[in-house]
């Protein structure tokens, strides 16, 4: 995962750029004085700078300024420490916005957090950033495509669907290392995906039948 450096750091640039709209620091900074200053004058007059249809767009601004704020934030406070000493799935939730890998346990324990590296499940939440370089990372949203999700809707094989992605990951790799896999094959693969909907026989019924 190396960046456009080629050295894995993050490239100087966009150290202080959020990436959603390029906007700087010293931009939302600027824009919450701005925002701050109006709603003091609103309140001034008599006027509630949060509620007034009239002053929607300032109360629209100043919310996802504040927004955009603390996401700075978060990714300033990241960047403080060291880059290299990152988790893939914090990785890929915060700073690639590829939400569709879940953390639940964050140690490992779990599965929520698997994705495939060089094609084999690695489970992202105890994976460091820098020992990936030059990897392979395929996520449950480079996944979308594969007959396994349609398996695990038809087979109804999720509750509330929080270790869904981690267990169609884990499914995914198995059928691709062996298409026919038999019942004890299945358990085995997906021993390390816990689902705490019980939904563990569903979920064997949808990898049985990823083909049909
Ligand atoms: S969140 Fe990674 S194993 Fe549980
Ligand atoms: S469907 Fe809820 S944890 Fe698995």
């Amino acid at each position: 995962m190396a960046d456009q450096n080629g050295n894995g750091n993050p490239a100087d640039d966009d150290r202080y750029v959020l990436e959603d709209d390029g906007s700087s620091v010293a931009d939302i900074e600027h824009e919450m004085e701005l925002a701050a200053k109006e709603a003091a004058e609103a309140t001034d007059k008599g006027q509630d700078p949060t509620l007034r249809a009239e002053n929607a767009d300032l109360r629209d601004r100043y919310l996802r300024t504040l927004a955009d704020f603390e996401n700075y934030r978060k990714r300033a406070d990241r960047e403080k420490q060291d880059f290299y000493k990152y988790a893939l799935a914090d990785t890929l939730r915060d700073d690639l916005g590829l939400t569709g890998t879940k953390i639940a346990c964050n140690e490992g324990h779990c599965g929520a957090c698997t994705v495939l590296v060089d094609g084999m499940p690695v489970l992202s939440c105890i994976t460091l950033v820098h020992a990936l370089d030059g990897a392979s990372v395929t996520t449950i949203e480079g996944l979308r495509d594969h007959p396994m999700l349609q398996a695990f809707v038809r087979a109804d094989a999720l509750q509330c669907g929080f270790c869904t992605p981690g267990q169609i990951v884990s499914a995914i790799a198995l059928v691709e290392a062996s298409a026919e896999p038999s019942s004890d094959e299945i358990r085995h693969a997906m021993a390390g995906n816990l689902c705490r909907c019980g939904a563990y026989p569903k979920i064997e019924e949808a990898i049985q039948t990823w083909r049909d």
